[in-house]
C-alpha cells in the first residue's frame, strides 16, 4: 500500500531547453519504489496504463484477504505472499504515471479506493482466518471474536492513513514524515508479513493489530487536532481583518533562501519601472496593464525548472468549443515546487501590484486551486476563448499572469472598457514571452488566448489576488466546479477532502 505517498519531489534543476524530451521525475528514495520505478520502465511506450496495474494489485489485494480468511497455516502463508505481492504492485502504478506522464483524476481516485478497501478487508480478512480456526481452543484475551479485531485494526488503520493524508494537505509531506531509515519506511514492516505467518504468528498479529492499530490512531487524531488548530486556513466567512493577520503571519515567516533572493531580485528590477506611469497606464486601461520585461531572468530560469519538474502532474482539460489546455494547481505546486508559493508572497511583488491596484491585496485563501498556477498548452489547438476571470469573491479579484516558456505563435487577446459604460471599447494583443507580466482586474478585462500552433509550446504562471476573501457557500460551490471541470480536475480541486496526490 502506497497510502502514505513516498516521492517527494523538490523542483529539480531539470533542463530547459529542450520542449520534446519527457522529464525525468526525481528518483524515488526508497527501494521498493526504485524497483517498482526499474520493473515499469519498459511500459511507457505501450498500452499497459497505471490503471491496468491498479486493477492487478487490487485483485492480487483481494485475494491476498480472501487467502487470510479461509484460516489455517497453508491459506495465511499464501496470504502472506499475495500481501508482499500486491504491496510491491501498489508501487508499479504510481511509477508507471510518473514517468510516462500518464496521469488521470480516475486513476488517481481508483487508486484510493483501491488501498482503502485493500486494507479494510486484509486485517477483516486475517480475523476471519483466525476465528475460523478452532476459536474455542485459543480464546483471546479480550471480549470480542477474532473477527471483530480484525475489522477493528483495519478501520483503524484506514482511518490512520485518512488523517494523515489531511495533515499532509494542511501542512506539507513534513508534517506526516515517516521514520525512513536506509531507504525503508513503516509500512515496509508488511513486507515481514511471510515470516509472520511462517512461524504461525498470525493469531499474535492480530492482536497486536487490534491493539496497536486504534492506539496509533488515537495519537494521529490528537496530531490532527494540532496541526488544524495550528495551521487554520483563510475560510470563506472569515473576516477580512482576519485574513490581513494570517498573512502578515505569513509575511513574518522566514523564506526560504531561493525566494528571499528572488525577492531581492524583484526588488531590484522595480527600480526600472516608473511607478507613477505604470499607475496612469493601469488606470486609464480599466484596470489592465502589460510589461513586456519584468521578472529578472534568473527567477525566469528557476520557473522553467519548476515548469519542467511538474510537468508529469499536470491535468487536461477540454471544455469543447471554448477551452483545450493543461493546468498544474497550487496543491500539487505547493508539494513539488514550493518556490511558486514563495513567490507568490513575495513581499516586493505584492508591493508593486497594489500600489498599481491602488488597494491591498491579500493572498487567495488555501483551497483556492487557482491562488497560483501553471498553465500548459502543448498541444495544437490549445487555447482558451473569450471570457472574464469572474472573481466569486466578496472583494475583487486580480489576475497576475507571468510568461515562462513561450515558443508559440499564441496571443493574449483583450478588449478594454467592455463593462464601462460610456468609454469605447479598445482591442489589443500581445505576447507574453519569458519573464513578461500582465495583470488586471479579472472582473474588467474580456480577454482570451489564441491557439496552439504544430510544434509550439507555451506556459504561463498565474497568481490570483483578492481584497476580500470571503466568497457565499453558493458561490464556492459555483467555483470549485468550474475549477474541477475546466482546469485542475475533481481530484486537486477537492483535495482537502479526499487527500494525498500519488500520481
Ligand atoms: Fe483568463
Amino acid at each position: 500500500m502506497e497510502t502514505i505517498p513516498k516521492i517527494i519531489s523538490a523542483p529539480a534543476a531539470a533542463p530547459a531547453t529542450s520542449n520534446t524530451a519527457r522529464p525525468v521525475p526525481p528518483r524515488p528514495r526508497q527501494y521498493d519504489a526504485r524497483l517498482a520505478r526499474w520493473m515499469v520502465a519498459p511500459l511507457v511506450d505501450t498500452r499497459v496504463s497505471p490503471n491496468h496495474l491498479t486493477t492487478l494489485r487490487l485483485i492480487v489485494g483481494l485475494a491476498c484477504a480472501w487467502a487470510f480468511a479461509q484460516g489455517g497455516y497453508a491459506m495465511a502463508n499464501l496470504g502472506a505472499v499475495l500481501l508482499v505481492l500486491s504491496n510491491f504492485i501498489d508501487h508499479t502504478d504510481g511509477e508507471l504515471a510518473r514517468i510516462s506522464g500518464k496521469t488521470s483524476r480516475i486513476g488517481h481516485l481508483y487508486d484510493l479506493a483501491s488501498d482503502a478497501l485493500v486494507t479494510v478487508l486484509l486485517f477483516g480478512g486475517i480475523g476471519m482466518g483466525v476465528a475460523a480456526v478452532a476459536p474455542d481452543q485459543y480464546p483471546l484475551p479480550v471480549p470480542l471474536s477474532a473477527s471483530a479485531l480484525g475489522w477493528i485494526a483495519g478501520i483503524a488503520v484506514a482511518l490512520i492513513f485518512f488523517l494523515r493524508m489531511r495533515i499532509e494537505d494542511r501542512v506539507g509531506k513534513a508534517g506526516t514524515k515517516q521514520a525512513s531509515v536506509g531507504g525503508f519506511e513503516t509500512e515496509d514492516v508488511l513486507y515481514l508479513m511471510p515470516l509472520v505467518t511462517l512461524f504461525d504468528g498470525t493469531r499474535g498479529f492480530l492482536i497486536a493489530a487490534a491493539i496497536g492499530a486504534p492506539i496509533f490512531a488515537l495519537l494521529v487524531i490528537a496530531d490532527y487536532v494540532r496541526v488544524m488548530r495550528r495551521a487554520l486556513p483563510v475560510e470563506a466567512g472569515e473576516s477580512a481583518a482576519t485574513a490581513e493577520a494570517a498573512t502578515a503571519v505569513e509575511a513574518v515567516q522566514p523564506m526560504a533562501p531561493a525566494a528571499f533572493a528572488a525577492d531581492a531580485e524583484i526588488e531590484r528590477a522595480l527600480d526600472a519601472i516608473d511607478f507613477d506611469a505604470a499607475t496612469r497606464e493601469f488606470k486609464s486601461q480599466d484596470a489592465f496593464i502589460y510589461l513586456d520585461k519584468f521578472l529578472p531572468k534568473t527567477v525566469t530560469e528557476q520557473l522553467i525548472a519548476v515548469v519542467r519538474s511538474v510537468t508529469p502532474n499536470v491535468n487536461r482539460n477540454y471544455l469543447p468549443g471554448h477551452k483545450q489546455g493543461g493546468s498544474v494547481s497550487r496543491h500539487t505546486l505547493d508539494e513539488l515546487a514550493p518556490f511558486v508559493a514563495e513567490l507568490y508572497r513575495s513581499p516586493a511583488l505584492m508591493r508593486f501590484l497594489e500600489r498599481l491596484a491602488g488597494e491591498k491585496l491579500l493572498p487567495s485563501p488555501q483551497d483556492d486551486p487557482h491562488a497560483y498556477a501553471l498553465y500548459y498548452y502543448t498541444r495544437p489547438g490549445d487555447h482558451i476563448g473569450w471570457h472574464y476571470d469572474t472573481s466569486y469573491y466578496k472583494g475583487r479579484r486580480y489576475t497576475l499572469l507571468l510568461g515562462v516558456v513561450d515558443q508559440s505563435s499564441c496571443k493574449l487577446e483583450y478588449r478594454l472598457h467592455t463593462r464601462n459604460p460610456g468609454v469605447a471599447q479598445v482591442e489589443g494583443a500581445v505576447a507574453y514571452p519569458p519573464g513578461a507580466l500582465v495583470f488586471f482586474d479579472g472582473d474588467k478585462l474580456h480577454h482570451r488566448i489564441t491557439p496552439l500552433g504544430e510544434n509550439e509550446e507555451r506556459v504561463s504562471l498565474t497568481f490570483e489576488y483578492v481584497t476580500d476573501p470571503r466568497m457565499g457557500t453558493w458561490q464556492r460551490f459555483i467555483s470549485n466546479m468550474k475549477d474541477a471541470i475546466a482546469y485542475f480536475g475533481f481530484r486537486q480541486v477537492f483535495r482537502q477532502i479526499l487527500g494525498r496526490t500519488k500520481r
